[in-house]
C-alpha cells in the first residue's frame, strides 16, 4: 500500500516519522507545498484549491490513501476533499479531548494557526469536550516560519513565545496542546516557559493510529514490491538534493525526541 501525506511544509514530517514505526514496510510520499507555505494565515478558499492540489498530486503518484497532515488544511478542506476523492482521507485535530481528560482543574492552552484558531472546526470540538471551560486558543503564526528554518529552540523564539503567553499566568496550565504539526518542535521551549511539570500534547500519533485502523480495516496489504520507502516532494518536485533530505531526516528525528 501507499500512503500520501501532505503539508504546507516539515510539519507532517512527525506523522510520516510515526506512522514509518507502525507501517515498515508500506511506501510513503511526503507532499510539502513550500511554494504556498504558511496555510495558516490563507483563506479558507485558497487552503482547499492548495489541499486539492496536492492530494490529486499524491494520488496521480500512486497513493492508495492521504494523511492530512495539517491542522489548518483538515480544517478547511477535510469534507470538500472526502467528497471529492474515493480513497480513505485522514485528517487531524488538536488533541483536545486527550487535554480536557488530565486530572484536576487547571487550565489547557490550545495553540495553531490563525485560520484554524478562528474556524468552526476547533470552536465545535471544544465546545464538545471542554464540558468545565478549561480551554483556551490562541495563534501563534511566527512558530510556522521558525519551523521551516529549522529553528526550533534559539532565543528569537523563546522570545517570541514568552511574548505571545505573556498575558498567561503560567502556573494556571497544565497543558499546551500543539494544534499545528510544526509546533510539536518547540516542546523544550514550553517545557522551558511553563516549568517541566506541563503536558505537551499533539495530535500526530492519534491520526497515525486512526489511519492504521482505517486500511486493516480495509484490507490492507503490503505488495512484494513494497519496500517501506518514503520519497519526498516540495510542491509537486521530488526532492533528490542530499542537505535537503538530511534536513528531513533530521526533522523526523527531533519531532519523535
Ligand atoms: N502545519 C500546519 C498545521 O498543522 C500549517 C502551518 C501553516 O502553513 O500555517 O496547521
Amino acid at each position: 500500500m501507499k500512503i500520501g501525506f501532505f503539508d504546507s511544509g516539515i510539519g507532517g514530517l512527525s506523522l510520516v516519522g510515526y506512522a514509518r514505526t507502525k507501517l515498515p514496510d508500506a511506501d510513503f510520499i511526503f507532499y510539502a507545498d513550500t511554494d504556498n507555505v504558511p496555510y495558516g494565515t490563507k483563506t479558507k478558499e485558497e487552503i482547499t484549491a492548495l489541499s486539492d492540489k496536492a492530494a490529486s498530486f499524491l494520488i496521480s503518484k500512486g497513493a492508495e490513501a492521504i494523511v492530512i497532515a495539517c491542522n489548518t488544511a483538515t480544517s478547511a478542506a477535510a469534507p470538500y476533499l472526502r467528497n471529492k476523492y474515493n480513497i480513505p482521507i485522514i485528517g487531524i485535530e488538536p488533541a483536545v479531548k486527550p487535554a480536557v481528560k488530565i486530572p484536576g482543574h487547571k487550565r489547557i492552552l490550545v495553540i495553531a494557526t490563525p485560520f484554524t484558531v478562528k474556524e468552526k472546526k476547533l470552536h465545535d470540538l471544544v465546545d464538545r469536550v471542554d464540558i468545565e471551560h478549561r480551554v483556551d486558543m490562541l495563534p501563534t503564526p511566527e512558530l510556522v516560519k521558525f519551523a521551516e528554518h529549522g529553528e526550533f529552540e534559539s532565543d528569537k523564539v523563546k522570545e517570541y513565545l514568552e511574548d505571545c503567553f505573556k498575558e498567561l499566568d503560567k502556573e494556571d496550565y497544565c497543558a499546551v496542546v500543539c494544534g499545528c504539526t510544526h509546533f510539536i518542535h518547540f516542546k523544550k521551549v514550553f517545557l522551558d516557559i511553563f516549568g517541566p511539570n506541563i503536558a505537551v500534547l499533539d495530535g500526530g500519533k492519534g491520526t497515525v493510529n486512526n489511519l492504521c485502523r482505517h486500511i486493516k480495516g480495509e484490507g490492507y496489504q503490503v505488495n512484494k514490491e513494497q519496500s517501506g520507502k518514503t520519497s519526498y516532494y516540495r510542491s509537486g518536485r521530488e526532492i533528490t538534493d542530499k542537505d535537503t533530505l538530511e534536513f528531513y531526516k533530521m526533522v523526523i528525528k527531533h519531532a519523535a525526541e
